[in-house]
């Protein structure tokens, strides 16, 4: 999925040093897991591994990554009778297959697309009217099959981790949802489809993996003592749920229908907003995850252009750790951009140091 700091093409890079620092594999701890690539790549060299991170669609795509160690099959009730053709319980393919072709407009197609009156009288144009309707369907079905208990919590955040990352494919933006596009792009013009998403599979021998939802230093504190601790947290002002919005909602659900405001149709986020994204309490954030966790290597991403100075981050590290452990590690990184090169451009360079920063504490 298009995600800010999203570090799948980095994994070489932090998969090398972890295994350059660390003997053996044992049991890991990503608690800014965003798209989960990190994590779910731990898990593939033998980790166990708890994610977590302060959005809900982050948290089903780690339980879809990280915590489920194959692919579930499905109860066949789910499908009218008549396509699951006699089988006792139905493939997620054949599910996905089933499901991409309901639609059903509903709140998405009315706040979010030109179909509605409320779409319309803002311009939100986030995706085609067609697809908005086949994001309602298949979301109403989802959470319906989980309230009547006819898929488990794991299938259910699977299910909605699937249908996140099919929207994204055909949103109408460039990569956040900050803004949508005022015509439709090429890829807002194809229909969606729910494409598979494979579990991590658990290697012979390694331990479970979980996924959680909520607060780092909270997940620290309670994993207590492990031996890794991954941090890759914001390293600038954007909060994450104003430029993911959308996938949070679909994420969440609703019962009944919920307030949203603003040109691009905000959810309530008070509670999800980052203190790693303001200047004044990004080095208080970074010392309490440091106070909270109890890992025997710390290993943390950041860039050489975050609200943290290197200053800031090697003292914390070195007060926290033994002293003379503390590395650098730079690699250079062509910078994600969402947005043009325009008079409102904030950073002047595309290639970026992503670094890592590592103490041993124990
Ligand atoms: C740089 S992204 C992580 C990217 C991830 N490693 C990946 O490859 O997709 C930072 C993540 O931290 C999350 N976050 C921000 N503040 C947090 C906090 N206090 N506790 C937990 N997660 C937080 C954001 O929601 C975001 O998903």
């Amino acid at each position: 999925m298009r995600y800010l700091g999203n570090k799948t093409k980095l994994i070489p890079f932090i998969l090398g040093e972890v295994e350059r620092l660390i003997d053996r594999p044992g049991t890991a701890c990503d608690p800014f897991a965003g798209t989960a690539s990190v994590a779910a790549a731990l898990k593939r060299s033998g980790w166990a591994v708890h994610s977590g991170d302060l959005l809900s669609a982050s948290y089903a795509l780690q339980v879809a990554r990280v915590q489920l160690d194959r692919t579930p099959r499905f109860d066949r009730g789910l499908l009218p009778s008549g396509v699951a053709n006699g089988a006792r319980s139905v493939s997620y393919r054949d599910l996905l297959a089933w499901l991409s072709a309901q639609t059903k407009p509903g709140f998405v197609s009315e706040h979010y697309t030109l179909a509605g009156a409320e779409g319309r009288a803002h311009g939100r144009m986030y995706f085609s009217p067609s697809n908005g309707g086949r994001i309602d369907a298949i979301r109403d079905l989802i959470q319906g099959w989980e309230s009547q208990g006819r898929i488990t919590r794991s299938q259910g955040q699977l299910l909605r981790a699937t249908l996140i990352e099919a929207a994204d494919r055909v949103a109408n933006t460039t990569g956040v949802y900050a803004s949508f596009v005022k015509t439709l792009q090429p890829n807002a013009a194809r229909t969606l489809e729910l494409k598979p998403i494979r579990p991590t599979p658990r290697p012979r021998g390694s331990g479970r993996s979980r996924a959680f939802r909520g607060d780092a230093a909270a997940l620290l504190e309670k994993v207590g003592t492990i031996d890794l601790v991954y941090l890759d947290p914001p390293y600038n002002s954007r909060q994450y749920p104003g430029y993911y919005h959308i996938p949070e909602l679909l994420a969440v659900g609703w019962s009944d229908p919920p307030r949203i405001r603003g040109k691009t149709g905000l959810i309530p986020d008070e509670a999800l907003r980052s203190d790693w994204c303001r200047k004044s309490e990004a080095e208080g954030a970074f010392r309490e995850v440091l106070e909270a966790s109890d890992g025997r290597h710390v290993l943390l991403s950041y860039n050489d252009e975050g609200l943290l100075q290197e200053q800031q981050i090697e003292a914390a590290l070195r007060e926290r750790g033994i002293a003379d452990t503390y590395r650098v590690v730079d690699r250079p990184y062509k910078r994600y951009r969402a947005d043009a090169d325009g008079p409102a451009r904030t950073y002047a360079r595309d290639d970026v140091k992503e670094r890592l920063y590592y103490i041993r504490c124990r």
